[in-house]
């Protein structure tokens, strides 16, 4: 099996900070419920007219450095987000663009939450068929433009931010192959699609010129449902993918779930047993940020030395759709 390294790691988040406080001024909420029923205190927002491309560009910008390569070495672009720029062309043509290069494969993976997973896979099956590849994976989300500020349930939740990873196969002569892709499971189940979506100017629910944009439009989703399938299928696909690799709970190091809510991250790690100074949070700073979150977590907990050398990283998300999924990485 071709190996599948991550050479270099970024993140971008618009400028502006939304805090619950703030959002007191103009929803019926408040900055306590959000704080104990989510662990959120913040959000970023994308500016008006910064779009997934220009946050993604910027995140594979410093991946790229991190990772000290050009933009002109990739061989594919792929970007998770079920906030595009447009239907066509795709967000990953865009950045492509935005990054003054041509010729690579471009394409956008739609997972919602569990993007980044998806797309990893995705790029695991291109370096299996072409181990030479040098691969750009960026997960960007403007989602607070598609919240409806009229329903608190939903428009607390979420943020902006994009994140990146450059992937090899191969790496360079001498270097070491870690960080290191060691497997991913990956499932959903389409009959439960409802409880989460977006559906308003799809085919299904098409808008015809002069539409008035309703709630339709707008994320809509069932909290509480959600909540119990996250818990339960991310603590099954951890398991899952633990077992198939025979690798014991007390041999993670940590834990980066999905940031969706912080009681859902709590329940997860207590179902592993798996202490909670070993699982990486910062959702109370970005909120829900979608297929951006895991990534956007990864760099975090990599900068600032909550992952070290060596350490067993065990991902999971779980998303609309619903998509869910683990992922094991040796650092
Ligand atoms: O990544 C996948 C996407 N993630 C999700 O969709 C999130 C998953 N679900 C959750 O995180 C939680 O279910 C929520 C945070 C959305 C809700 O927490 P909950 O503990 O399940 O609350 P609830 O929906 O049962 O609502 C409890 C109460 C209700 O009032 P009553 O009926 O008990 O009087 C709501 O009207 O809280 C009220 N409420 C709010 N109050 C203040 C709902 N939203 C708000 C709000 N501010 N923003």
């Amino acid at each position: 099996m071709t190996k599948c390294i991550i050479r270099g790691f970024g993140r971008y988040a618009p400028k502006r900070i939304v805090t619950n406080f703030d959002l007191e001024k103009f929803v019926d909420t408040n900055d306590e419920w959000i704080t104990t029923r989510t662990g959120i205190k913040q959000r970023h927002m994308a500016a008006e007219g910064e779009s997934a491309s220009d946050m993604a560009t910027e995140a594979a910008k410093r991946a790229l450095a991190d990772a000290g390569m050009k933009a002109h070495e990739l061989t594919h672009i792929i970007v998770g987000t079920f906030t595009p720029d447009s239907m066509i062309p795709s967000t990953a043509c865009r950045v492509q663009q935005k990054l003054g290069i041509r010729d690579q494969m471009c394409v956008d993976v739609g997972a919602a939450c569990s993007g980044f997973l998806y797309a990893l896979e995705t790029a695991r099956g291109y370096l299996a068929l072409h181990p030479e590849s040098k691969i750009l994976l960026a997960c960007s989300e403007v989602i607070t433009p598609r919240l409806n500020w009229e329903d608190r349930a939903s428009c607390v939740l979420f943020g902006d931010a994009a994140g990146a990873v450059i992937l090899t196969g191969k790496n360079a002569a001498g270097a070491e192959d870690t960080p290191r892709v060691l497997d991913i499971m990956l499932k959903a189940d389409g009959s439960l699609g409802d409880l989460l979506m977006v559906n308003g100017g799809g085919s299904a629910d098409p808008y015809k010129l002069g539409t008035i944009v309703d709630e339709e439009y707008f994320v809509q989703l069932e909290g509480r449902e959600i909540f119990k399938h996250a818990v339960r299928k991310m603590s099954a696909a951890c398991e899952e993918i633990l077992e198939k690799n025979g690798v014991d709970k007390k041999e993670i190091d940590v834990l980066l779930p999905h940031q969706a809510n912080f009681r859902i991250i709590d329940a997860v790690g207590r179902k592993f047993d798996i202490p909670a100074e070993k699982v990486f949070s910062n959702i109370d700073r970005y909120a829900n940020t979608s297929a951006a979150s895991i990534p956007v977590a990864f760099s975090e907990a990599v900068e600032t030395g909550f992952i070290k050398k060596g350490d067993l990283v065990l991902l999971t998300a779980f998303g609309g759709g619903f998509t869910w999924g683990a992922a094991l990485v040796q650092f």
